[in-house]
């Protein structure tokens, strides 16, 4: 078998286009960071945006939690913010803060200042997932890179907030009350995630993932409205590259059979949401595969506990169309690893 077919034969993959799977894939947001002491090594030092910069580091760091956990599938390392960077926005990853814009955008001319992204602007991101790529396809008989972007809206947020925001309430102004504004700065972002995700899926990523994660914050007329269609863009612009697009973000009960619509093969389902529920707003067997959703704070429970969840969320997934098993969310940083292990093998070993 080459490297090729194994590839196209994972669990992974398989799951993502409905089709029958050997186990039950698993891999978890955030599995590469700060709950692993290979990854606080790796990483002293260094800042998390420098780290995102430097192909070789990037390689490791996504290469650790596969060979700890051996996950279905690997993250690329990175962060929805570092187009903007690349692109010549001025910010920072703070530790244990987040993005942080220097001059928010609040004008048209704030958007207009933002270049639009070409590959040449990310030559580290390509030479990372094409080393990535080259690595993991000796991995477990072929492990699948998934890449990702930020979605509009979430992007937006920390464009227009200056940094991380509870109530998102300069951008929901901004969507409310400046049209034009909100909708140029809509389609620089859904520009520059395109690209971004088309940098990873032309170097060798089997998959995407679009992170609304701050959509939550919307009700599900205003998504529809301001939102969606831009979101709509990106993934329309990445379904011509035929690999299978995720959509996640948290707090979007409301907004799952939207979220579906707007062009995603798998939708996320957030730990909030009874999976079962979350399947039957994706359309059920017929509709889109889920991915998720066994709340990241069960890792701290008792195994057999966080187990036993688990097993109930797998049973649930029996009725999507396709299953990948994944956190409601991403890994919190003082996660034991052990337990992450413990639970991708109960998962990799639970009869189909
Ligand atoms: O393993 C993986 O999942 C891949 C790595 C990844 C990171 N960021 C690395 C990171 C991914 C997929 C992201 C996406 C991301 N970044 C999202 C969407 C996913 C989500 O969690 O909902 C969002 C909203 C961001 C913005 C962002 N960047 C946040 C909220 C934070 C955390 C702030 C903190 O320190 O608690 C960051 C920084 C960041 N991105 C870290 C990592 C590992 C922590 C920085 C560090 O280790 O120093």
């Amino acid at each position: 078998m080459t490297a090729a077919q194994g590839l196209a034969d994972s669990a992974f993959l398989k799951a993502a286009r409905g089709e029958a799977v050997p186990h039950t894939p698993v891999w978890f947001m955030r599995q590469a960071g700060r709950s692993l002491p290979e990854y606080l090594k790796v990483r002293e030092g260094v800042g998390m945006l420098e780290s995102c910069l430097d192909a070789d580091l990037t390689t490791e760091i996504t290469l650790q939690p596969v060979r700890r956990y051996g996950v279905d599938a690997a993250i690329f390392f990175s962060d929805i913010v570092l187009p903007l960077k690349a692109v010549g926005v001025d910010l920072d990853i703070k530790p244990g803060v987040g993005p942080v814009v220097a001059r928010p955008v609040r004008t048209l001319a704030d958007v207009e200042a933002i270049p639009d992204l070409t590959p040449d602007a990310v030559p580290t991101i390509t030479r990372a997932v094409r080393q990535l790529v080259a690595e993991l396809a000796g991995i477990n008989g072929g492990t699948p890179l998934i890449g990702f972007a930020g979605a509009p809206f979430t992007v937006a947020s920390y464009l227009v907030e200056g940094g991380p925001s509870k109530e998102h309430a300069l951008t929901k102004a901004m969507m409310f009350g400046a049209p034009d504004v909100w909708d140029a700065l809509m389609r620089k972002i859904a520009g520059i995630s395109a690209a971004f995700l088309e940098v990873q899926v032309a170097a060798g990523a089997s998959a995407v993932q679009l992170f609304d994660s701050w959509a939550g914050a919307l009700t599900p007329g205003d998504y529809a409205t301001h939102v969606m269609p831009h979101s709509a863009d990106v993934l329309a612009r990445v379904g011509t590259l035929g690999v299978p697009r995720i959509h996640f973000g948290v707090g979007t009960t409301n907004l799952l059979t939207l979220m579906g619509e707007a062009g995603a093969d798998v939708v996320g389902i957030d730990w909030r949401t009874p999976l079962a529920d979350g399947i039957a707003r994706v359309g059920g067997p017929e509709g889109h595969c889920v991915q998720g959703n066994l709340d990241p704070t069960l890792v701290f429970a008792p195994t057999e506990v966080m187990l036993a969840r688990a097993g109930e969320i797998i049973e649930a997934g029996r009725s999507a169309r396709g299953h990948i098993f994944n956190l409601g969310h991403g890994v919190i940083p003082s996660t034991d690893p052990d337990q992450l292990k413990r639970l991708t093998e109960f998962v990799q070993a639970y009869p189909v």
